[in-house]
């Protein structure tokens, strides 16, 4: 048992979804304690009500903020090489899809991924995750995608399994072989589908367990709304929960077509219109949003009042990848989202732990703070959220709890 004292205050965030009209209210506790069992929350509640039992472990919170552990739901986190060229060309005033159709790009990273061996990917990631978590990031997902044949994308995705067996932050699986077209494919796109769908691997993915989810980079310089379809229907066959990079630079459908499939989630959402969103809505589908990513390229921000008006419940990631969001601090993306899409920090919150969690199938066990959930938790130096999110050039994270143990801290 482990009790956590002197907490300034206690976001109890519940459970996701939370549909966006509700993610602006947050119960708060002012001088809280919670009591953790194991990996869990026993109870948490004023600290004047604690009961904590003989002998019971304690940590003092120094009067901070506590909140559940921050989850980063889309991430490119194993990648190789650096993209810092293609950064100067957009400051020249080339933009990501002109860099894209003259073979820069994801490509370059394919090749660099391609020339890496397993060990050299975790190597590279490790320091990344690492950096998340003294950040109070306790769940990462990792996405493939920069490897494109079979055997780059297996040994992309068993890199990302092996990460979560190296270090305390909780890795989660996604394959998105459909991430562009790769150069010896060009002009053949089904094709490539052809290799990256075929069934023995697919059961290959789901037996060893080496991804919970399929997506797919839905825009014009990489897969049309029917290849979309079918590399995901193909992949839900084998239990991999279809995810999409829907509507980021171009309006195509991509969105309607993630509620056609049931998509867990929809990312990026840059150019959503009505009918995408009526179509999540109707399939349960959370938008994540990807601010820093708008923030880096310099583009317009997805029309996060609107969508959070629509009642889709709102998560937001980092989208952290060498080319279109060179950023691993989820504090900063909070940050982002609140001044550059008028997000309150209540609703970012509740975008980054409860409803990120539900874009991960994962509100049964972390993302909130009731009885029963994990005990992912972080402890700030600051006395509430609003201070967090409204100062992103500093670490505001005093220490992070997974599982119920410490796992990083500063004292
Ligand atoms: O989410 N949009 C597609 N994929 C990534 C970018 C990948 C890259 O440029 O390396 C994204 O923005
Ligand atoms: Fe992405």
């Amino acid at each position: 048992m482990l009790a956590i004292r002197n907490i300034g205050q206690l976001a109890v965030v519940s459970r996701g979804p939370i549909g966006g009209r509700s993610m602006g209210r947050v119960e708060r506790v002012e001088s809280a304690a919670m009591l953790l069992d194991g990996e869990e929350i026993q109870w948490f509640g004023p600290q004047s009500r604690l009961d904590a039992p003989g002998g019971c472990e304690s940590i003092d919170a120094g009067g901070g903020c506590v909140i559940p552990g921050l989850i980063d739901c889309h991430t490119h986190t194993v990648f190789a090489g650096t993209r810092e060229h293609e950064f100067v060309q957009r400051i020249e005033g080339r933009s990501y899809e002109q860099i894209a159709r003259s073979g820069g790009g994801i490509r370059v990273t394919v090749d660099a991924v391609r020339a890496a061996t397993c060990e050299e990917l975790v190597t590279l990631a490790l320091p990344r995750l690492d950096r998340m978590l003294h950040n109070g990031v306790t769940t990462v997902e990792i996405k493939s995608g920069y490897g494109l044949t079979v055997d780059d994308e297996l040994k992309m995705l068993k890199a990302i399994k092996r990460l979560g067996s190296l270090q305390p932050v909780e890795i989660v699986g996604t394959y998105l072989a459909a991430h562009t077209v790769p150069r010896e494919f060009d002009g053949r796109a089904e094709a490539y589908l052809d290799t990256i769908l075929d069934e023995k691997l697919l059961a290959r993915i789901r037996d060893e367990k080496l991804a919970d989810f399929c997506d797919v980079f839905c825009e014009t310089t990489a897969f049309n709304v029917g290849q979309s379809r079918r590399a995901l229907l193909a992949a839900r066959k084998f239990g991999l929960t279809p995810k999409l990079h829907a509507d980021q630079i171009t309006q195509i459908g991509a969105t309607v077509l993630a509620g056609e499939v049931g998509a867990v989630s929809a990312d990026h959402l840059e150019t959503i219109d009505d009918a995408g969103m009526a179509a999540m809505g109707q399939a349960g589908c959370v938008a994540v949003l990807l601010p820093g990513c708008s923030y880096f390229l310099g583009v317009s921000q997805a029309p996060a009042r609107r969508i959070l008006d629509a009642n889709l419940p709102v998560a937001i990631a980092t989208d952290y990848n060498p080319g279109s969001s060179m950023i691993e601090s989820l504090p900063l993306v909070m940050n982002i989202a609140a001044t550059q899409m008028n997000m309150t920090p209540c609703e970012v919150l509740v975008a980054v732990t409860a409803n990120a969690a539900a874009a991960l199938n994962r509100s049964d066990r972390i993302g909130a703070v009731a009885v029963g959930m994990q005990a992912d938790l972080v402890i700030l130096d600051v006395e509430n959220v609003e201070r967090m999110v409204y100062e992103p050039g500093r670490n505001c994270v005093r220490a992070v709890l997974k599982k119920g143990r410490i796992v990083a801290g500063r004292d």
